[in-house]
């Protein structure tokens, strides 16, 4: 019999720094109202100096592992879905691998832009189901302020920084992981993207003078993409599950902007109380708006075992995509677990294999460059 992945894990990491529409107003010709009546978004978060895209993923990842009552050495896998990774490799899977001491885990990024999320669950719970796998961990994290043009007021407005984890488990019990759609169209890949840094363009001076490096958008196109792909994707995931839209209790929308969230609920004509929103509070946070806002839904009491939800999203490349997931809970027989204890743990053992690397490069190194 095949398992079913559940979702027994949740978690989520913002920076505090807030920065509101008004403070905006102030850096980039725009105003509260515009912001406010075109995307809904009020505030966002700015990540700190020692944040970065690995350290809110360990955060929200730990805060997943706690809820789940997973222990680290039980993870067998950790899928960062992020468009703003610690470094181009190694991947920042890796990096919240070792800073939580997944001993056993396998660790890699996925890019899919804002629709990582999705992709990345699918994919977790392929392993699963295919028996591979017990426990995953999926992650989405971004720090777009990073990458963000503050100059630009047709984007900077939009994107904040923060991250969301959730734990997936295999059980044989019903539920779970349903159902899932992925697309994608790169033929609209330039209505999205960063020109800059990667293979096509590497950084040079002249790329950086000339803001290679900073996100662009055609926000027209891209608003009239996500507003057809939206609906259809869900209905899609909805029909592959043997249910009707009747059926979902709560719809979880990437957070872009609440008049793509309206046109979605409007397509599956559904009333706006049956979608989570938070994209005032946030922004747009690519990877991770999904499980931020599934997090928050849960701490409103608006997400309970046995509720369909369906998870629907769409970014750069283009890509898009939906799942429906019946919704599970730790499971009940766990005990507490001390994260604190487990990441101490792993500082003190990544530590101690950096220096027998280093010593063994001392001692072994000359024998083995001959070798
Ligand atoms: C970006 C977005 C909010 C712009 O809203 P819009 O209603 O399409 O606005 P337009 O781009 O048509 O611009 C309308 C006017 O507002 C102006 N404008 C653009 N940004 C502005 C800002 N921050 N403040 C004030 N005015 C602004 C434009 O210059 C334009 O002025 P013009 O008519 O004099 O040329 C909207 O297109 C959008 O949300 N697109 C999707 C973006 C997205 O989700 N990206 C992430 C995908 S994962």
């Amino acid at each position: 019999m095949s398992s079913n992945a559940h979702i027994t894990g949740w978690g989520m990491a913002v920076p505090e720094k807030v920065l509101t529409n008004q403070e905006l107003e102030m850096m980039v010709d725009t105003n509260d109202e515009w912001i406010r009546s075109r995307t809904g978004i009020e505030e966002r978060r700015i990540a700190s100096d020692d944040e970065t895209t690995a350290s809110l993923a360990t955060e929200a990842a730990i805060n997943a592992l706690r809820v789940a009552k997973l222990p680290p050495s039980q993870v067998d896998l950790i899928i960062v879905a992020t468009s703003t990774p610690e470094y181009l490799f190694p991947a920042t899977a890796c990096l919240v691998q070792d800073r939580i001491g997944a001993t056993t885990a396998g660790a890699f990024d996925l890019l899919a832009a804002c629709s990582g999320f999705i992709y990345a669950l699918n994919m977790a719970a392929e392993t699963i189901r295919g028996g591979s796998n017990k426990n995953a961990l999926v992650i989405g994290s971004e720090t777009l302020s990073r990458v963000v043009d503050w100059t630009d007021r047709g984007t900077c407005i939009l994107f904040g920084d923060g991250a969301g984890a959730f734990v997936l488990q295999a059980s044989d019990e019903p539920g779970g992981i349903r159902s899932s759609v992925m697309r994608s169209d790169g033929s609209g890949g330039d209505l999205l993207w960063i020109p800059g840094g990667g293979s096509a363009e590497p950084a040079t001076n002249q790329t950086v003078d000339d803001s290679h490096h900073f996100i662009r958008m055609n926000g027209r196109e891209v608003f009239r993409f996500a507003t057809r792909v939206m609906a259809r994707s869900s209905e899609e995931a909805i029909k592959k599950a043997g249910m009707e839209v009747e059926d979902i209790d709560l719809i979880i929308p990437h957070q872009a902007n609440l008049r793509i969230i309206d046109a979605a609920a409007r397509g599956l004509k559904l009333p706006m109380e049956r979608f989570a929103v938070n994209v005032q509070k946030y922004g747009n946070t690519s990877t991770a708006s999904i499980p931020i806002a599934a997090v928050e839904a849960i701490e409103e009491g608006r997400i309970n075992p046995g509720d369909n939800l369906v998870l629907v999203g769409f970014g750069a490349g283009l890509t898009w995509g939906a799942l429906v997931a019946t919704w599970t809970g730790p499971f009940a027989e766990l005990k507490p677990i001390r994260m604190r204890r487990y990441r101490r743990l792993a500082r003190v053992r990544s530590f101690l294999l950096r220096w027998a690397r280093r010593l063994g490069a001392i001692f072994f190194g000359r024998r083995g460059d001959s070798a």
